[in-house]
C-alpha cells in the first residue's frame, strides 16, 4: 500500500474532496485524523467505514481558523499514531459575492477558514516534523481560482491565490529541513461547495460544456492525486501546484 504506517490529518476531512482523501488515503494504509466542525454523525460514518476495510481514523472537532485548535489537531495525531507525517489543509468555503457586495464578514470568514488556517497548519505541521526529525508534507487543495479569476467569488480567489503564494514561499523555506508544500488546484468538483450550480440542469450543461473533458470531476479523483503526493512516488515535488481541472482553466471549447 502507497502510505502505509504514515499518519495524515485532513481538514474538513467529512465532507466533499476532505472525505474522500481520507477514505482513499486510508485504503493505502494511512491513519487519518478528521478534522470537522459540523455533522459529527457524518464523521462517526465516514471512521466506521474506514473501520470496516480494515484501515484507522480518528475524528477531532477543530475550527482551523484558531491556532489553539490547530495544535489541538496536531495533539490529536500524535496521541493517537505517535507522530504526523503529512497534514492536508483542505477545509474551505466560498460566499459567491462580488467585489461591491462582499461584507467585511464574509471576507474575514473566506479568509480565516482558507488561508489564515493553511498559513498557520503549515507553520505548525512543520515544527512538529522538524521537532520529530523526520520532514513531512503539507498538501494545501486550493483552486484553479488561485490563478484564474472568478467574478462574483472575489475574496475566495484572494484566499487562493494567498495559498499559492503560501506554497512556494514555504516550500522553499521549509526544503532544507525536509519538508514539502504542495498545492492540488482543482477545477469544478461534485461536492456540496457547488450544490446550486449541480442542482441547475441549466448551469450544470454551461458549466459541463466549458470543460475540455466535459464533466465535473468526482471528488475521488483529486483524492487520487493527493494519495500520489503523498506517496513515495512523488518526493522530489515542491513549493508548486498540481492542477487537476479537466482542462477548464484553459479557456472554453470552441463553438
Ligand atoms: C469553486 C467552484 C467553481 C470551481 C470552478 C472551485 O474552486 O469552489 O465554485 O465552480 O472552482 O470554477
Amino acid at each position: 500500500m502507497l502510505l502505509s504506517g504514515k499518519t495524515m490529518i485532513v481538514t474538513g476531512g467529512n465532507s466533499g474532496i476532505g472525505e474522500a482523501v481520507v477514505l482513499a488515503a486510508a485504503a493505502e494504509g494511512a491513519n487519518v485524523v478528521i478534522d470537522y466542525v459540523a455533522n459529527p454523525d457524518e464523521t462517526d460514518t465516514i471512521i466506521s467505514r474506514v473501520e470496516a476495510a480494515g484501515g484507522h481514523a480518528v475524528g477531532i472537532k477543530a475550527d482551523v481558523s484558531k491556532t489553539d485548535d490547530l495544535r489541538a489537531m496536531i495533539d490529536t495525531a500524535v496521541q493517537n499514531f505517535g507522530q504526523l507525517d503529512v497534514i492536508v489543509n483542505n477545509a474551505g468555503i466560498e460566499t459567491r459575492t462580488s467585489i461591491l457586495e462582499t461584507t467585511e464578514d464574509d471576507y474575514d470568514r473566506v479568509l480565516d477558514v482558507n488561508l489564515k488556517s493553511a498559513f498557520f497548519g503549515t507553520q505548525l505541521a512543520a515544527q512538529r516534523f522538524i521537532e520529530q526529525g523526520t520532514g513531512g508534507l503539507v498538501i494545501n487543495i486550493s483552486s484553479v481560482h488561485e490563478d484564474w479569476p472568478m467574478p462574483g467569488n472575489v475574496a475566495y480567489c484572494v484566499s487562493k491565490g494567498g495559498t499559492r503564494m503560501l506554497t512556494r514561499t514555504a516550500g522553499v523555506e521549509l526544503g532544507p529541513h525536509g519538508v514539502r508544500v504542495v498545492n492540488v488546484a482543482p477545477g469544478a468538483v461534485a461536492t456540496p461547495i457547488n450544490t446550486e450550480t449541480l442542482n441547475d440542469p441549466e448551469k450544470l450543461k454551461e458549466l459541463n460544456d466549458s470543460i475540455p473533458l466535459g464533466r465535473v470531476a468526482e471528488a475521488s479523483e483529486i483524492a487520487d492525486v493527493v494519495v500520489f503526493l503523498a506517496s513515495g512516488k512523488a518526493g522530489y515535488m515542491t513549493a508548486t501546484t498540481v492542477v487537476v481541472d479537466g482542462g477548464i482553466m484553459q479557456g472554453s471549447v470552441g463553438l
